[in-house]
């Protein structure tokens, strides 16, 4: 935080002005000072929040800061600045877009779906260059949003457009203006006379997810996908709207440049990074390949990394990084021969639905799963995709028989995203709910505000127990080497288990006789049993599959009441002492502990030898951590978030999921997003990853 601002904090109670004869008032120096100086820290915390990604002040400072300005600026207007940070929360509403002729045209990029159309792409630009050598190449994820020119002269944003038809866009200043990132003036001593930048505007994943949530609450429309919700928000007339949404935006060129500053440089990348010293902000994954196979493992390594991004992209653009090369390339009708955008397969596809089918969860949920005509989308063939719930078949308006968009992100699970109507055909049926459960045919109830419908069967329901011995076998559970899904569904079947109990009762006899298990696996199971018997009170706890208690809470329970036998004699007031427990939590784990059945299932697990190390002795009271709330958020790159969770409850700390008043300490990976920006609002201390491996070798 710069010197002169903390002064002025002190200082400045509120706007006081003189007022002159006429009644109107007139700032004198010392406001015009504070003017300035509330100008220049807000625009230090924009930059340091949005583009740097390294906030310095909590966001309520900054709230602050921002309501003095306005404040100001409402008394004596003639303080504002085109360039006043105020112009970020919108304007007057505008009655239409006026149209805006790029100097130079916005043009497109063509487009390669394969290596061997990179490789085409390669061969056309050396032929044309008559060169054998490696070219180089700027690499840049292409962004799924809408491309925009913002023009800057003399260093102060003055106008911004949409790319229209490439030769007419719409003048979309205003809005422009109130997107958090993009600053109203550049930043640094050289900069051209004029320059327009070019970049993408976009929505965040996150920033989409809460924005569509806030609409369904309020009964809005809401929108397909981040892209769609980032064009209706720059369509806005009304640009208070469009500083509602959380936009974002990226440089990834200049268009006009004159007074020839940055002219100078002698590559795209160069370019870049004197734009982003300037302080527009540009997109961190940005990298140089030098020729083919390099470009090609970013093009993976960023494929790779899609799904983690937190905005949405369909490829990678290619831009030879030459701009002498470029200009010698020149363009074919509306596109430069010096790019290409290598586009990652479609993650969203059209389909038939053939059939519903509900399969039960190991809670009793009763999941409609989508039967489809096999399509290949997201890099995979897809026949199946959740429906989640009936709510959700409703939204959809799905029938049997309709044409459906299917999305496959990543690891994703396919999604049904929407029904195309005009394909629906003549015999399409509804898709009937079960009112008993279609494995053990058990009553299918729903209860109060629940959008799930749940078998009532319990461990009655073949399909209930399955599922529960698949998750106390898991690797956050039990983690019973050798013991996989189809295998579980195996035993179950043979009717040779039917609780996890019944696991430590294997004999090598009885394997042996399943198919497909040789000798040799059947040794390794039982030994793998074996193994797992030993493991820690936390762990067992996660493993019973009580519902909602994941594995923090699951921690949190163990630190709590050191022992399962205090756990299972507790009462709901005492459960919901522990953090991360509510009514409902505490209502699952108190059924639980007060059911016959998984008591006695329990007991025998124990008689069969399960067993874990002491609690207590894990914990020193007199440690820093002790007893403290700590938040992990973010990726940590040296030690994996469930290392790290262990070490800290290994030193006494309780580690929550959620920031609270309650949190102690946020530590904060990379990407760190909404948790850290509330425990900055909170004013909850924060460290980094490095801090906290420094902490655990100390
Ligand atoms: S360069 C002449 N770089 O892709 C070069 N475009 O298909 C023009 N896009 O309209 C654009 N990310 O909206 C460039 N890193 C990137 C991009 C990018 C996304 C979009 C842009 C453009 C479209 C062309």
């Amino acid at each position: 935080m710069k010197e002169g601002n903390t002064k002025n904090k002190q200082r400045y109670t509120g706007p006081s002005f003189s007022s002159s004869a006429l009644g109107s008032f007139v700032a004198d120096h010392q406001q015009i000072q504070k003017y300035n100086s509330l100008k220049s820290s807000l625009e230090e915390f924009a930059h340091q929040y949005y583009v740097l990604d390294d906030p310095t002040v909590p966001d309520a400072e900054y709230d602050r800061l921002m309501r003095q300005l306005i404040a100001l600026e409402e008394i004596a207007p003639e303080l504002k600045t085109p360039d006043s940070p105020s112009q970020k929360v919108g304007g007057k509403a505008l009655s239409k877009f006026e149209q805006v002729t790029h100097e130079l045209p916005m043009l497109s990029l063509d487009n390669g779906f394969s290596a061997d159309d990179f490789a085409a792409f390669e061969q056309r630009v050396k032929d044309r260059l008559i060169l054998s050598d490696n070219i180089e190449f700027a690499c840049e994820p292409k962004l799924d949003g809408l491309a925009v020119s913002i023009i800057y002269e003399g260093g102060v944003l003055v106008k911004a457009a949409t790319r229209g038809d490439g030769q007419v866009g719409e003048n979309i200043t205003e809005n422009v203006k109130t997107i958090a990132n993009v600053p109203l003036r550049l930043r640094g001593s050289v900069i051209p006379e004029k320059l327009e930048v070019r970049g993408e505007v976009f929505m965040t994943k996150d920033g989409f997810e809460s924005l569509n949530k806030g609409q369904k609450e309020k009964g809005e429309k809401v929108f397909a996908n981040p892209r769609n919700a980032a064009a209706g928000a720059l369509r806005q007339l009304d640009s208070k709207i469009t500083a509602s949404r959380p936009l974002r935006f990226y440089a990834y060129s200049a268009g006009v440049i004159s007074g020839d500053t940055i002219a100078q440089e002698t590559t795209h990348s160069e370019r870049l990074i004197k734009m982003g010293e300037m302080g527009l902000p540009l997109c961190k994954e940005s990298d140089v390949a030098n020729g083919s196979i390099e470009a090609m493992q970013y093009f993976e390594k960023i494929a790779s990394m899609r799904n983690r991004l937190n905005y949405d992209i369909d490829g990678v653009v290619f831009k030879v990084n030459d701009l002498s090369l470029q200009i010698r390339l020149g363009f074919v009708s509306k596109a430069p021969r010096w790019a290409i955008a290598q586009k990652f397969p479609a993650q969203e596809e059209i389909t038939v639905l053939k059939d519903v089918e509900f399969q039960v969860g190991r809670t009793g949920a009763i999941t409609p799963v989508a039967r489809l005509e096999p399509v290949f989308v997201g890099g995979v063939t897809v026949s199946n995709a959740t429906l989640h719930n009936q709510d959700e078949v409703q939204r959809l308006g799905v029938k049997v028989g309709d044409s459906v968009i299917i999305r496959r992100a990543g690891d994703v699970i396919p999604q049904v995203v929407s029904v195309v109507l005009e394909r629906r055909p003549d015999d399409a049926r509804d898709i009937v709910f079960p009112s008993n459960c279609p494995i053990c045919s058990s009553e299918v109830i729903r209860t109060g505000e629940e959008a799930v419908a749940r078998c009532t069967g319990g461990m009655k329901c073949e399909a209930q127990r399955k599922e529960a011995i698949k998750h106390f076998a898991s690797r956050k559970a039990l983690d019973i080497e050798g013991l996989g899904d189809k295998l579980v569904e195996q035993l179950v079947d043979q009717t040779l288990i039917n609780t996890p109990a019944d696991l430590f009762h294997l004999t090598l006899s009885q394997l042996v006789e399943l198919e497909r298990m040789g000798k040799k696996s059947a040794v390794n199971l039982l030994q793998g049993i074996e193994k797992a018997k030993a493991t820690t009170l936390p762990k067992f706890l996660y493993s019973l599959g009580i519902r909602e208690v994941g594995e923090a809470t699951a921690r949190n329970l163990a630190m709590h009441f050191l022992t399962f036998e205090s756990i299972s004699h507790a009462d709901k007031e005492r459960l919901i002492d522990v953090d991360d427990v509510g009514e409902v939590v505490a209502d699952n784990i108190f059924k639980f502990m007060n059911d016959e059945q998984n008591l006695a299932i329990v007991e025998e697990m124990m008689k069969a030898g399960v067993n874990w190390p002491s609690v207590e002795q894990n914990i020193s009271s007199d440690h820093l951590l002790s007893g403290k709330i700590i938040v992990l958020t973010g990726t940590l790159s040296t030690l994996s978030r469930s290392e790290a969770k262990d070490r800290l409850m290994s030193l006494g700390a309780k580690v929550s999921g959620s920031v609270s008043a309650k949190t102690d300490l946020v530590i904060a990976g990379e990407k760190a997003g909404s948790k850290l920006k509330k425990a900055n609002e909170l004013g909850i201390e924060v460290w980094g990853e490095e801090q906290l491996v420094e902490f655990f070798a100390s």
